[in-house]
């Protein structure tokens, strides 16, 4: 961490289900190398997780193993402040300040709110509703100014934005208007049975997803049955959405571009390049398994890392929260 010199990144993954290839092209991999340039904060936000069922234990696991997942992805705890959402209760206090100035009608025109309405018609709760205020929380709470962050979550970072410029305005200059980052390759990986909808972690059919889980063979597997389109040709262009999503995957875990791996697969059909697809998708998901497995084992290590990183981010939510609790007109604590 740093001395507030550098601009400030915040952004974080749900532990909820597994985690798939699209959640790792289209953030995790693009914070890494943000660690260099800026004072980075990565959040495990399980907070958000529990605005759809979720099974404690099972809660309690994919938080731990996505601390993991973190740190095998290259993400460095002597660089970047690595914590779990709820050991900062500061979250959850500004999304109620934050509440109070958001309106109902727009929580309702968020996208993913109605799909995720639509999913679980059964349990369309406040915080389903509520889930872009606290994401809102997540981000002001350390006046963070990039937010990379893949397609589907920009709807967020402009609520987040108007909710910003909404406090200053009301109550004097007090947060920073943050901005999200895309990369544009990986900003949206497509399911592999469907290229019109985004890869999705509660995608009901297994083969439309890689998961950061799966095992060499279940890519490969995955990977041929993926559909692809009308004629046999590996090309990137929007007649073709199918086969332009496997060249992006291919292109992001290789690192060779769009238009070499186009030269390389020529007239060489979809099975060929199928393959070349899941060779390159193990090379880069198997050693990531290996460190995390091996993370996994030691929990005290762990434990160190989410105690280092609680303390840097409370440090800095702290003062926000008081500065925004003043503005806002309450007294504070006597001590
Ligand atoms: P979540 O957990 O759904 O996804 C985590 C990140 O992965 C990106 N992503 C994708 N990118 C490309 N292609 C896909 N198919 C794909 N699927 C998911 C998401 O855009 C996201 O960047 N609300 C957030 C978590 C959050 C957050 C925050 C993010 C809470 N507070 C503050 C940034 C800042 C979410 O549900 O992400």
């Amino acid at each position: 961490m740093d001395d507030g010199s550098k601009k400030r990144v915040f952004s974080g993954v749900q532990p909820t289900g597994k985690v798939t290839l699209g959640n790792y092209l289209g953030a995790i991999k693009n914070w890494t190398p943000l660690q260099e340039q800026y004072e980075c904060l990565f959040c495990v936000v399980d907070l958000h997780s529990l605005t759809v069922t979720q099974v404690p234990a099972e809660l309690r696991k994919n938080t731990m193993d996505l601390v993991a997942l973190y740190i095998a992805c290259g993400l460095d705890p002597n660089k970047s402040a690595l914590f779990i959402q709820s050991h900062v209760h500061e979250h959850a206090e500004l999304a109620w300040i934050l509440d109070t100035i958001a309106y109902v009608g727009e929580l309702n025109r968020m996208t993913q709110f109605k799909d995720k309405s639509r999913k679980h018609a059964d349990n369309i709760n406040m915080g389903l509703m509520n889930y872009p205020v606290l994401m809102a929380s997540d981000i002001l709470l350390y006046n963070a100014d990039l937010i990379p962050v893949g397609k589907d979550q920009v709807q967020h970072v402009e609520l987040t934005r108007d909710l910003a410029q909404r406090f200053n305005a009301r109550y004097s200059d007090t947060f920073v208007v943050p901005e999200a980052l895309l990369n544009k390759a990986g900003q949206s990986i497509k399911s592999l049975q469907d290229p019109t909808a985004k890869m999705s972690k509660s995608d009901p059919n297994d083969n439309a997803i890689i998961s950061l889980t799966d095992d060499a063979d279940t890519i490969r597997r995955k990977l041929r049955r993926a559909v692809t389109d009308s004629d046999t040709c590996v090309r990137h262009g929007a007649d073709k959405p199918a086969i332009s999503n496997l060249l992006n995957v291919y292109s992001l875990c290789s690192g060779l571009s769009i238009a070499d791996a186009e030269k390389i697969f020529e007239g060489k059909g979809y099975g060929v390049f199928k393959d070349a697809v899941a060779d390159a998708v193990i090379s880069v998901v198997s050693p990531i398994q290996e460190e995390q497995k091996r993370l996994l084992a030691d929990k005290a290590y762990l434990e160190g890392v989410l105690k280092q990183g609680a303390e840097q981010a409370e440090s800095i939510a702290r003062k926000t929260l008081s500065k925004v609790y003043r503005k806002v007109g309450l007294i504070p604590r006597i001590r």
